[in-house]
């Protein structure tokens, strides 16, 4: 016998059944509060040409320099498996000529990003996100408003979080504040970690990224983008800050937050909460009114953002998606041949009107059907015998409590609906 393949790959997990409910739980709450926002979903290609991430996110980031799954596919093109989103809505909406109608194309999507990075806790290299992406304007009340969405969906889970907010300025301003950047840094070169003297020629920005502990005092000497934005960026921000104050949308504005990702222009925001470790970023935007033309199309002003869901379920308040989604509220236990198929029919029928049922075919005593139902986390089982048979009864038992009481075949549904808080099917 060959060996059991019985590992993933590092970085890589399975979602198991007891975990599950509160993914699909967050989920189901995106779709909502999202929907209610005007956004639409679009679920694009988990795997995309090399290129399009390669100038999308930007060649000298993290990201594309060394944590993608890049390969060549069987006609020899360089492929790559998403490591994140955003690029890839921008393909699709421009390859779907979804600007024809002019407006607001707002969208969002959920699903697997694959970056291979160095394993932490809240971090895994395959992850999934949650993103949204509004495509056709630079009203500054757009990116409030995105950033509210972002913050209601979060807070309406019940977990901390909060906004850090700065502005990146645009091609006009920012390629002078980064001339100044590489003026101060050349004054200390010398004391600088072998990354940020390497950024620091190639992308500036990145060297705000740098944890090295020797390097702070020169990072946090260095001038703020926020003192060196143009006319308009500044008015932009300053909108953008307006538009969230009227909304009681509280934040603070960090100049040091540059994001990993090249596409940013003006608006950049974090979402971060106390609850996670030091990865403690739940969620990452920004206004991106450039990439459309990198990519080739027409100028779009767009933004958006992306929360990572496998952070957010680790801090998700254990009351929120309780495991057991899949618990049944009846198991059918059932003696002798006649009673198991006249379970099946109950079962069935039940079904049908909306209530989970289980079952075990294989048919053990009485007693290991109890255990599977108990083992099941069922609310109440259903025990049919040939007598109940012969009656049209059968008799049913609170799991919780243990109280047990006959009731006649037909009743079982108008029993569970009254009995099952909440129920309205
Ligand atoms: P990002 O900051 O790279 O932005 O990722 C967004 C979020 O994804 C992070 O805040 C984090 O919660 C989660 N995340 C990232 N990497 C990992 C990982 N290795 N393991 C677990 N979670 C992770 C973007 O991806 C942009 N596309 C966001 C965006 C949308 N900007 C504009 N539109």
């Amino acid at each position: 016998m060959e060996d059991l393949i019985s590992s993933s790959l590092p970085g890589m997990r399975d979602l198991l059944p007891e975990e599950t409910g509160r993914w699909q739980l967050v989920e189901e709450h995106a779709r909502r509060i999202f929907a209610r926002y005007g956004f639409e979903e679009i679920r694009t290609s988990i795997i995309e040409p090399t290129e399009l991430f390669a100038r999308g996110i930007g060649d000298d980031t993290d990201i594309v320099g060394k944590e993608m799954y890049t390969f060549m596919d069987r006609s020899k093109r360089s492929v790559t498996l998403r490591p994140e989103a955003t690029a890839s809505v921008v393909r699709a909406y421009l390859q779907n000529a979804m600007y024809r109608g002019g407006g607001l194309t707002k969208l969002y999507y959920m699903g697997p990003m694959f970056r291979h990075e160095k394993k932490q806790k809240g971090r895994w290299r395959q992850f999934y996100q949650i993103g949204a992406e509004a495509l056709g304007s630079d009203h500054p009340a757009v990116d409030a408003e995105m950033i509210e969405m972002a913050l209601w969906f979060l807070q309406s889970l019940g977990v901390e979080a909060r906004l850090l907010l700065n502005s990146v300025g645009c091609r006009n301003c920012r390629p002078r504040y980064v001339e100044l950047l590489q003026a101060e840094l050349s004054k200390s070169v010398g004391a600088l970690c072998e990354d940020c003297r390497r950024r620091a020629a190639t992308n500036t920005l990145r060297v705000f990224d740098c944890k090295v502990e020797s390097c702070q005092p020169h990072i946090e000497r260095l001038p703020a983008i926020t003192d060196h934005l143009c006319a308009e960026c500044s008015e932009h921000f300053g909108k953008v800050r307006a538009f969230l104050d009227e909304g009681a949308i509280g934040y603070t504005v960090v100049p040091r937050l540059v994001r990993g990702l090249d596409y940013y222009i003006r608006t950049a925001f974090e979402i971060v909460s106390g609850e996670l470790g030091s990865q403690n970023a739940l969620a990452g935007g920004g206004r991106y009114d450039g990439l459309s033309e990198v990519l080739g199309g027409p100028p779009v002003h767009a933004l958006g953002f992306a929360l990572g869901l496998d952070r957010l379920v680790m801090i998700l308040p254990e009351e929120q998606g309780a495991k057991g989604q899949g618990r049944p509220e009846l198991f059918l236990a059932h003696m002798g041949e006649a009673a198991m198929k006249k379970a099946a029919e109950i079962a069935r029928d039940l079904r049908h009107q909306g209530f989970s049922c289980s079952l075990d075919f294989s048919a053990g005593k009485l007693k290991s059907q109890m255990r599977m139902a108990n083992r099941l986390g069922a609310r109440y089982v259903l025990i049919i015998g040939e007598d109940e048979l012969a009656r049209g009864s059968a008799s049913i038992k609170n799991l919780e409590d243990s109280s047990q009481q006959d009731i006649a075949i037909p009743d079982i549904a108008a029993f569970l609906k009254s009995h099952i808080q909440g129920r309205t099917a």
